[in-house]
């Protein structure tokens, strides 16, 4: 039998054989198309290929890793749904076409894999918004019988890659699995019994989708295709379904193992296909730096650990397990993928912490469901039922069950309701960039040649108009006003890697003509100017950087890179940046860490990144090639794709001998020459921003010597105001706080004593048993303060029960204490009399309760009511 490994390194010789270069896997984060929130196809790398935007290839096969998410709730419940998979591919960029592409599909699966021609059917496109596939019709006859030929329209055989961009006809391999006792007298390849499963999609993009849905052929013909591999290896191995192929059985044994199931009933079946494919798919969003949050990625990443860990409870297990399974995960792909190697401990770390809280989080959604219960009537509100799905994890068929038990229904239109909306929350991420915007970010991508920052090197340069948007973002020749502008040379560093974008002028003839407020890089290559001002296109005008504020923006941006390697010193390199943020006037830096920092470590770590400022390290910026960063311990981004070569910013010690250094990274932002331009790194706040992930917020360089130099104008000013030297003011400053506090508990003690003072709020009563009862409207006080007022009460007293209340904004608040031994009366139980009289709630011990209700009748009444009851 096959393996995995040899399917997934076959398929790439292969390919190779035919001339095709392999081509390493891209990230599961599509960095240069921001419609997309995970790579889905094998052809999200090349999409500036099959545009014609980038000629640099003629053809290419990958294995790439992909993520879908649309599906996740059918996860577990079907035969071959995973959110998780690897997508074999080969593409063609104006190279081959439709008869080689499928020529060679037929080879390798028929000759090099050797699957029976017998077992496999094919589709094409019938036609509808294009012409029907004639040619692939006829190329397919060739090898495959015509009643295994199908005719498809828009839904199977056209495939088109979002709402815009490249798309063409396609046709599809389907293999045979035999009959599975299907009772449809027409069972064939539409059927969705699971005995023809599609494991090849070949698509002829030749078209390129418009935002109004009109095609615009494309500047030449492409091949892209995609098989799932694990599908194929279900058709290679013999497998059911794709989690009885060895990319699945290892995860599926080990958890049968650990959870004590057999896998034999439909409930352990799904819990086990749940926890192997959101494992493998959670490990790898991990291994790019995403982390579980509340919105875009990070949001699936919290559902789908969610998700499994609260199967792997609903087996019996209630700590955190799904992190034990990632070495699993890690042998499984085992040489394959670096990312999981590399981060093995960061992704456990990430996993355990989610699911820690998550299983908190369980029980409370239990205890919060069962009040749900007790209070909704007979139908519980589909929209608690959601939330409950959505904070706590409990999937609608859970609390469904739950509820029927107590004869309870769910209102499920409510819930789907709930469910639109939060879907449009994860997908709003895309949808922000589908609208004109980004089609016109995309059109300046295109049609201009790619910036050439020479802003490391000088803060002013000539340049020329190559393009100009309105601030409608239209494209127009000249702007008079606020606009945007692409240049072929600029000095303007554009936001990236945290970094914001330059501010400055624009000059002509030395004089200035506009200002440029921001600069972004919209897509990858061009960088667009905010600018306001007159601009003509083709005009040819200065450009120059504000060199102060881009100064302030060099020093805070080194000041990260210090921090950073002074918390891996301090923490080790399971360290990572989760983001960060620099700007003139300060820098923010977020760092993962599973545990809690002492103040001393925190210290020690600045204390290490002020020194290197201080040890005036230099600083070398240099482009080489990107093998480098592994053999020269480079820090790098996780999940990050990085261009080769790429720039490697370094901090002490040198390239020729990387062993001194202080701080490597690959980062294209702006930096000082030397660490001593950070002068110093002020950290002003530290904290944790969620789970794992941490925050450093801070100013260096002259923003730090601006920060220092405000509060220095600030002590100036209160030490006129508190006339004292302005050296002393800290000193005052504590003294003051120190009396003020005091005079605050001498205030309260006064304003006690005056409210327990008695006079007519007071009554007193000698009740039936004998004991004095004391009740004491306490008007204007605060709840909290009712105990010390009947505490002073108390003191005037041998013997008496004491009630002490107060109404605020229609509530009564009060509290019962007995002053003295009074063996026949219980606080507590006169606290509940009284609470039960309000409509409220009460408790406490013996000698003294506390309790509210609302503040029904006027107080006279009240008493008069207490006095007959007690
Ligand atoms: N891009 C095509 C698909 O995903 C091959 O099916």
């Amino acid at each position: 039998m096959k393996t995995s490994t040899e399917i997934r390194n076959g398929y790439l010789q292969f390919f190779h054989s035919k001339g095709l270069p392999v081509i390493a896997s891209s990230s599961l984060i599509p960095h240069s198309d921001p419609t997309l929130l995970f790579t889905s196809a094998g052809m999200v790398q090349f999409k500036a290929n099959f545009l014609g935007i980038d000629d640099s290839l003629k053809n290419a096969t990958t294995c790439q890793k992909c993520v879908r998410t649309t599906d996740i709730d059918s996860v577990g419940f079907t035969e071959r749904h995973l959110t998780f998979f690897e997508m074999l591919g080969n593409f063609s960029f104006g190279d081959y076409f439709k008869k080689e592409a499928i020529d060679w599909a037929w080879e390798y699966l028929t000759k090099t894999l050797g699957l029976s021609p017998d077992r496999l059917y094919v589709s094409i496109y019938k036609g509808g918004i294009a012409p029907r596939d004639e040619e692939a019709y006829n190329l397919w006859l060739k090898y495959v019988p015509k009643e295994r030929i199908f005719e498809l329209g828009e839904a199977d055989n056209f495939w088109t890659m979002g709402s815009t961009g490249p798309c063409g006809p396609c046709s599809e391999i389907y293999y045979d699995f035999g009959d599975k006792g299907c009772k449809n007298p027409h069972c064939d390849i539409t059927c969705d019994c699971g005995r023809f499963v599609e494991i090849w999609n070949i698509v002829f993009e030749s078209y390129n989708r418009q935002e109004d849905g009109t095609f615009k052929p494309l500047p030449h013909n492409n091949i892209d295709t995609g098989m799932g591999l694990e599908r194929l290896c279900m058709a290679m191995q013999n497998a059911k379904n794709v989690f009885e192929t060895d990319l699945f059985t290892p995860l599926i044994n080990r958890a049968k193992q650990d959870l004590h199931i057999t896998g034999n009933t439909k409930e352990e079946v799904s819990a086990l296909r749940i926890i192997a494919d959101h494992v493998r798919s959670s490990s790898f969003l991990i291994a790019e730096g995403i982390l579980p949050s509340n919105e875009g990625r990070g949001y699936i990443l919290r559902r789908l650990i969610r998700r499994a860990a609260r199967y792997a409870k609903l087996m019996g297990n209630d700590k955190p397990y799904l992190y034990t399974l990632v070495p699993v995960v890690k042998d499984i792909f085992a040489g394959l993928y670096p990312e999981i190697d590399k981060n093995l401990s960061h992704i456990q770390d990430v996993l355990k912490l989610e699911e820690s809280t998550f299983l908190k989080t369980l029980v409370n959604g239990e205890e919060k469901l069962s009040a749900l219960l007790s209070s909704c009537g007979n139908t519980l509100p589909g929209e608690e039922a959601f939330h409950l799905h959505e904070t706590y994890g409990f999937p609608l068929e859970l609390t469904k069950e739950i509820a029927a038990a107590k004869g309870i229904t769910v209102e499920e239109k409510g819930y789907e309701t709930a469910k639109s909306a939060a879907q449009a929350k994860s997908r709003s991420y895309a949808d922000e960039f589908t609208k004109d915007k980004a089609y016109m970010m995309q059109h300046v991508e295109t049609h201009n040649p790619a910036t050439v920052f020479t802003g490391y090197d000088t803060l002013t340069d000539e340049g020329t108009v190559l393009m100009l948007l309105n601030d409608k973002f239209e494209l127009t020749d000249e702007v008079n006003g606020a606009g945007y502008a692409v240049f072929d040379r600029t000095p303007f560093y554009a936001e990236s890697g945290g970094q914001v974008g330059d501010k400055g002028i624009i000059l002509a003839d030395g004089k200035e003509i506009a200002r440029v407020d921001d600069v972004q890089k919209p897509i990858s290559k061009v960088f667009l100017h905010k600018f306001s001002g007159l601009l003509k296109k083709d005009q040819k005008v200065t450009l120059a950087v504000n060199a102060a504020l881009r100064k302030r923006c060099m020093a805070n941006h080194s000041a990260i890179h210090l921090v950073n390697a002074a918390l891996r010193q301090v923490f080790g390199p399971s360290v990572h940046q989760s983001g960060s943020y620099v700007s003139p006037e300060r820098f923010r830096f977020d760092y993962t860490l599973s545990k809690t920092p002492t103040a001393e470590e925190l210290n020690t770590a600045w204390k290490i990144a002020n020194q290197a400022a201080e040890d005036a390290l230099p600083v070398a910026c240099e482009v080489r090639p990107l093998a480098d960063a592994e053999k020269l311990g480079a820090v790098t981004l996780l999940g990050e794709t990085y261009a080769d070569p790429a720039r490697f910013v370094l901090m002490g010690g040198s390239f020729a001998q990387p062993e001194q250094k202080y701080s490597l990274e690959l980062c294209a932002g702006t930096h000082v020459k030397n660490t001593a331009d950070v002068m110093t790194v002020l950290v002003l706040k530290e904290g944790s921003v969620s789970a794992g992930v941490r925050r450093v917020e801070g100013v260096a360089g002259y923003a730090a010597l601006d920060y220092l130099k405000n509060v220095n104008r600030q002590a100036e000013e209160l030490s006129v105001r508190l006339e004292v030297p302005s050296k002393d003011v800290f000193v005052r400053v504590n003294a003051i706080a120190d009396e003020l506090k005091e005079v605050k508990k001498r205030y309260l003690q006064f304003r006690e004593k005056t409210l327990a003072a008695g006079g007519i709020n007071e009554m007193s009563f000698t009740l039936k048993n004998g004991t004095v009862l004391v009740v004491r409207n306490a008007e204007g006080a605060e709840p909290k303060e009712l105990r010390n007022i009947a505490d002073t009460i108390a003191q005037k007293y041998k013997q008496a029960l004491i009630i002490v209340t107060c109404d605020k904004e229609g509530k009564r608040a009060f509290v019962v204490k007995t002053a003295g031994k009074l063996p026949n009366t219980d606080a507590a139980a006169v606290a509940k009399q009284i609470a039960a009289d309000l409509n409220g709630r009460a408790g406490g011990r013996a000698d003294f309760a506390q309790g509210g209700g609302e503040a029904k009748r006027p107080w006279q009444e009240f008493i008069d009511g207490l006095k007959g009851s007690l």
